[in-house]
């Protein structure tokens, strides 16, 4: 192993400019080079890249974004794109290459496994934490402290208005950042894709609070549960009560990373080099049980993560 790419794709996540300073730093220091492709799978095909050194990824660790940028790209859906890519790798005597991005980028590292000789390894970062294989992925905290933030401020309007407020969070098909937002900020209600949602029950629940003289609440609701404008109108009408949507979008996508995903961000990087160099690829690092492990990429597209529905009952339990 001399050489190793880089490249981030999918969505972006706080913390993975940190992973390209932790992979820089660590594959330099054991005397190997590192070319960072731009755009994500763009660079790939249309063979654009830098080299990585220990100097130029300096001062980015605290950043959003990816100083390398990302897309996704259509094209590297195709298998001719797939085979372009792995042609970049051969071209440039690419021995491995570290994918940082979430569920799709992940597939594709997995595609391209099999089109390539070069070791593939996936470092699973995400606001979305759909991941399998990893209890965490690197931008998740980032996400759900930038939601928290908003909420909060939310709750005092709220209060003051005697309202009640959806508050639609990212996470794709996904319940996992609506989950983890919702039980942190108290949520009154919180809906995810996983559990089919009933208007009755969460009407049930606003007069139920409104009847303890609780006359304001916060529903957070996964985007994944479908429109959520719609949803508004049917709990006005059917609990005569205001209600409000807040949208918190792109904003959890960006900002500065949290410790957490700085940590995590730092320890994949690290396992990612340490893979490679013992000629370990097809592999993506993750988080079990506190521990950094690696797992097969096959396995992580073909299983999905379950969401800890555990979770949904306590917040329940600590929102009355
Ligand atoms: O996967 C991260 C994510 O932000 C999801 O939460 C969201 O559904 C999606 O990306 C938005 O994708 P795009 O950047 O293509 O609009």
């Amino acid at each position: 192993m001399k050489r190793i790419g880089l490249v981030t794709s999918g969505g972006d996540a706080p913390g993975m400019n940190a992973a390209i300073r932790a992979v820089t730093r660590v594959a330099c220091s054991q005397g190997l080079e590192v070319l960072g492709f731009e755009r994500g799978w763009e660079g790939l095909l249309t063979n654009t890249f830098r080299r990585l050194t220990p100097r130029n990824v300096g001062g980015i660790l605290h950043l959003g974004g990816t100083i390398l940028r990302t897309s996704r790209s259509p094209e590297f859906r195709k298998r001719a794109g797939i085979r372009k890519a792995a042609e970049t790798l051969a071209l440039n005597k690419v021995d491995g290459l570290v994918v940082v991005g979430g569920d799709g980028s992940l597939r594709g590292a997995l595609e391209l496994s099999k089109e390539t000789d070069a070791l593939i390894v996936g470092v699973p970062a995400t606001i979305d934490n759909d991941v399998f294989g990893t209890d965490e992925t690197i931008g998740f905290d980032s996400a759900v402290n930038t939601a928290i933030v908003e909420i909060d401020k939310i709750r005092d309007t709220a209060n003051s208005h005697d309202r009640i407020f959806i508050v639609e969070v990212m996470g794709r098909k996904r319940g996992f950042l609506a989950l983890t937002i919702g039980l942190t900020v108290g949520a009154e209600v919180i809906l995810v894709p996983e559990v089919e949602y009933s208007l009755e029950q969460i009407v049930r629940t606003l007069e139920m609070n409104g009847a303890k003289g609780k006359k304001s609440g916060i529903i957070v609701a996964a985007e994944g549960i479908g429109d959520t404008h719609k949803l508004l109108k049917e709990i006005e009408e059917k609990a005569g009560v205001e209600v409000r949507l807040s949208i918190t979008g792109y904003a959890q996508r960006g900002g500065n990373p949290t410790a957490r995903s700085r940590l995590l961000a730092n320890l994949f990087g690290e396992k990612a080099v340490e893979l490679l160099t013992n000629n370990q690829g097809n592999r993506m690092v993750g988080l079990e049980e506190g521990k950094v492990r690696s797992i097969s990429l096959e396995q992580v597209c073909s299983n999905e993560k379950r969401l800890d529905l555990s979770l949904m009952k306590l917040a329940q339990t600590l929102a009355t």
